[in-house]
Parts: structure tokens; sequence; C-alpha cells
């Protein structure tokens, strides 16, 4: 493939072409992203892969392409999920600050940890960690088989922290680039190869967030309090839950001090959730600032403050 021939991505041939995808050709098993007209969303129309990005097919697979079926046994590690009920909250600093802190925990054990960024159109972990996308889960959506061990150690890409990243398409790809099976082989790969996986999961509730919800050892709904966040956890925790019944799903209110006392908004928040507020965030908009700035997230940046010992904290609660 060369820079300027379109990304394609196999999918299925059921596929619904919604509005994101308009501009996008369905055949029987592949789409093929075109140049839509200027009016169109700016939703993936060419993949001109950026500068430093490496190409795909450099992606080294010395074994021929096996149609391998997916995975059928979970990794050894640890996988932690984070969604959110609204944008904005802090879930991905969340995430990535997570991911660090569970790598800084076992470094005595030479613990590995990585994170995936599988909210493909919008994801910022890259940034967060001041890392350029090199095109690994473009790559990975692309194989012919599903992905195996040596094609996941090729998209990863190492962070100075220790932690390996795959970060979001620089450029936006369809949410259906992946599919149930091509999530779970990959996932597997990532437990078989370290201890913990953290993943940044895309707001939308996609046909390919089940197996995840399936192999995961919790899941962190990040939320604030105001009733339309509450309302909106809920209504994605149960619908988590219809995948997976015995989901451990903890409530981490974001941008909130921990309260000495429960407050009754606070016990009327649980109630609704049906589930207790686990963890707290405070809010630190100055620090939050200069982290995104320096690509430093504040467990680096500051990891005395509230904040940083708040993600310490959970962190230890996981040990
Ligand atoms: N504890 C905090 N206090 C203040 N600001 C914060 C805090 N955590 C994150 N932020 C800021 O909130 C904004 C959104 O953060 P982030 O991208 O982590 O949230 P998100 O929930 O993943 O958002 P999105 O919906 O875009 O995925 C960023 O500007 C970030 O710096
Ligand atoms: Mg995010």
């Amino acid at each position: 493939m060369t820079v300027n021939e379109p990304l394609t991505f196999r999918t299925s041939r059921a596929v619904a072409a919604p509005a994101l995808l308009r501009g996008v050709e369905l055949d029987d098993t592949v789409v093929a992203l075109k140049r839509a007209p200027a009016s169109e969303p700016a939703v993936p129309l060419r993949f001109d892969p950026p500068a430093e990005a490496a190409p795909v097919q450099a992606l080294p697979d010395p074994e021929p392409a096996r149609a391998a079926p997916p995975a059928a046994r979970r990794g050894s590690g640890r996988l932690y999920l984070v969604a959110r009920s609204r944008g904005g909250l802090g879930a991905t600093s969340f995430a990535v600050n997570l991911a660090l802190g569970l790598q800084a925990a076992g470094r005595k054990d030479g613990r590995h940890v990585a994170i995936v960024d599988l909210d493909l159109q919008f994801g910022t972990v890259a940034s967060c960690l001041d890392l350029p996308d090199r095109g690994g889960l473009v790559a990975l959506a692309q194989l012919d088989a599903h992905p195996d061990a040596h094609a996941v150690r090729a998209a990863l890409q190492p962070h100075s922290s220790g932690i390996s990243v795959l970060p979001a398409p620089k450029r936006p790809i369809p949410l259906d680039a992946f599919d149930a099976d091509r999530i779970e082989a990959l996932v597997t790969q990532l437990l078989d190869l370290h201890d913990a996986v953290v993943v940044d999961l895309p707001p939308a509730l996609v046909g390919w967030i089940e197996p995840l919800l399936r192999l995961a050892d919790r899941v962190f709904m990040v939320t604030d309090l105001a009733v339309t966040s509450v309302d909106c956890a809920r209504r994605v925790v149960d619908a988590f839950r219809e995948d997976a019944p015995d989901l451990k799903v903890d409530i981490v209110v974001a941008r909130e001090r921990k309260p000495f006392f429960r407050g009754r908004i606070h016990r009327e928040v649980a109630e609704a959730l049906d589930t207790p507020l686990n963890h707290w965030l405070p809010p630190d908009p100055k620090r939050a600032r200069l982290a995104l700035d320096r690509g430093e997230p504040v467990l680096a940046l500051a990891p005395h403050s509230a904040w940083a010992r708040s993600i310490k904290k959970i962190v230890g609660q996981l040990a």
C-alpha cells in the first residue's frame, strides 16, 4: 500500500452506514474510505499517514498470515477499562495516570503495563504522553489475520515511563474498523504480554466492547455528580452488565475531593447508580493544564499533589 491509496478495513457485510461513514463505499468485505466533498463531516476521508508514521506494511511479519481464530484463552494480565458518563471529565487523564501508577508500583517486580486508546476517533492518550501515533492500531485493523503476539509487539510504542502504548489513530477511523473477534484477539495478546492493560474506552456502545467487558477485571466509570451525568453513567453501566453481569464497576467521582461526611447528594447518587462512590479525583485545573501543555501526566509532574495521591491510592487498592 502506498500513502496515496485509500485506507481499507475489513468489516461485516451487514454494517449499516451511519452518518460518520458518509463518503465510504461498502462492498462485500471491505470499506474503502474515500475523500468526501468539502461539505461532509470531517471523519475519515482519506488516510494520509503523518510524516512520522511508519508505513503500515512496515510492521515486520515474518510468519505467513494465518486465518487464526480469535484467541480462546485469556492472558494472565489484569484488564482495567476506563469509561465515562460524559466528555471532558478527565477519564483519559485518569486512564493514563492509572497505567503510570500501576507501572511504578510494580517496578521492583519488573511489571509491564500497557495502555490502549480505543477511543478510535478522538482519543488523546498519545498527546497526554507526548507521543506521536505510529499507526499501530491502523495496522492491526488492516491485518488479514487476527493479530498475533508478533504483530501486537510491533504495534506498541514505548514510553519513557516504561509503559507500552497503543495510541488512537492520528486521523479518526470508523469504529467498525475493528470487530469483536479482532478486539478479543488483540486484548488477549496484550494480556499475555503484560501484567496489566488499561483501555480507554470510546463513548459509544460499539459491539466490540463485549469481549472487553467479558475479559475485564474492573471497569472504572468516571463521572461527576450532575443529574445528567449520573443518569448516563447508570445507562452505560446497565448496558455493560447486560453483556457481563458479574462485571466489577468502580465509580470514580471526577473533580471532587473526597468528602469528610457523605451528604444527601452522595447518598442519592450512590443509590441511583446502585454502587458506592468508590474513588474521588480532586479538581486541579492548573496542573491539568500544565500536564497537557508538557505532555507529562500529573503522576510525573506533581507526584505529591492531592490529585496524584488520589490516583496512587486507587493503584494501591488494586495491588
Ligand atoms: N482533576 C482534574 N482537574 C481539573 N481538570 C482536569 C482534571 N483531570 C482532567 N482535567 C482536564 O479536563 C480536560 C479533559 O480531560 P480528559 O481528556 O482526560 O477527559 P476525558 O473525559 O477523557 O475527555 P473526552 O471526552 O474528550 O475523552 C483536559 O483539559 C484535562 O486537562
Ligand atoms: Mg478521553
